[in-house]
């Protein structure tokens, strides 16, 4: 694998919590243009690479390259800028902003609009500017499904809505990586199989580089190019799904699970 065609790579990350590691020494790439899915069972660390990647957390040791450029223990808001975006497991949509507000906050990373003066001064007087990513935010938001509730409230949304939501949220701001932490965590299958269809969507027309979190074996295995299987913060296991999925040792990773 020459390098360049990697856009993000992890090497021997470690991280340690007061008395417990973690990630050990994990290494891993994600090829450009890839859906590239991150399984392993609960408590195997894959929340903490992705807070460890975009900088919400310091890494103990070990390095993050994304395009090339060390981007470890940067701060949030610079690796948000150049151009990776994520979800959160749990959801973290602002309850009191509307859908459409939620949405172009997702914005300030890419333009110099002061969103919350925006808010301040309702109704909206439009710029240009204003106009412009306000129709990006629609559009994205019809994309997902939203199109009929950016009005609604943050916190009147659905789990599953929210979980859209902050998918929008993340994808207005036209990232190159996008991180979804565990997209379809509580979903019954058809509401599934409509985030696979957005994550699709994202890389195919929106030319997004997508790593996933993934608990569900199965369901990875339909969405996902390369697949990589962490347990107690170690890589256990990295290939093409139908691969993954009869891996004994990710097999038994799951054993015993749920
Ligand atoms: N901020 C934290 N402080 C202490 N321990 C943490 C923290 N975040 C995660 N952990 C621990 O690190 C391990 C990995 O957690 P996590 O990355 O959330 O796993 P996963 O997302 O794979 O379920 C777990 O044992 C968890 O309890
Ligand atoms: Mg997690």
């Amino acid at each position: 694998m020459s390098a360049d065609e990697n856009m993000l790579v992890v090497e021997g990350l470690t991280k340690d919590f007061l008395g417990l590691r973690a990630l050990n020494t994990l290494s891993l790439s994600v090829r450009r243009g890839d859906i590239h899915s991150l399984i392993g069972p609960n408590g195997s660390g894959k929340t903490t690479l992705f807070n460890i990647i975009t900088g919400l957390l310091p890494a103990t040791d070990g390095r993050i390259y994304f395009e090339s450029r060390d981007i470890t223990n940067l701060p949030a808001y610079l690796i948000s800028s150049m151009g990776i975006s994520r979800t959160f497991q749990t959801g973290n949509i602002v309850s009191n902003m509307t859908v459409l507000e939620n949405t172009m906050c997702g914005l300030h990373t890419r333009t110099r609009l002061d969103i919350k003066n925006t808010f301040l001064r309702r109704p909206f007087t439009s710029s240009a500017q204003e106009d412009r990513i306000r129709w990006e935010a629609l559009d994205i938001l019809e994309m997902v499904g939203l199109g009929n509730s950016t009005e609604r409230l943050g916190g009147e949304l659905l789990w599953t809505e929210r979980q859209l939501l902050q998918i929008a949220r993340a994808i207005v701001c036209k990232p190159q990586l996008l991180l979804l932490d565990e997209p379809t965590g509580g979903m019954g299958l058809e509401e599934s199989k409509a985030v696979e269809d957005i994550i699709r969507h994202a890389r195919n027309n929106l030319g997004i580089t997508v790593m996933i979190v993934g608990h569900d074996v199965q369901l990875v295995a339909r969405v996902s190019d390369w697949v990589t299987c962490i347990d107690f913060g170690e890589l256990i296991s990295e290939g093409y799904p139908e691969q993954i999925q009869e891996d004994p040792r990710v097999l038994e990773a799951y054993l015993g699970e749920d």
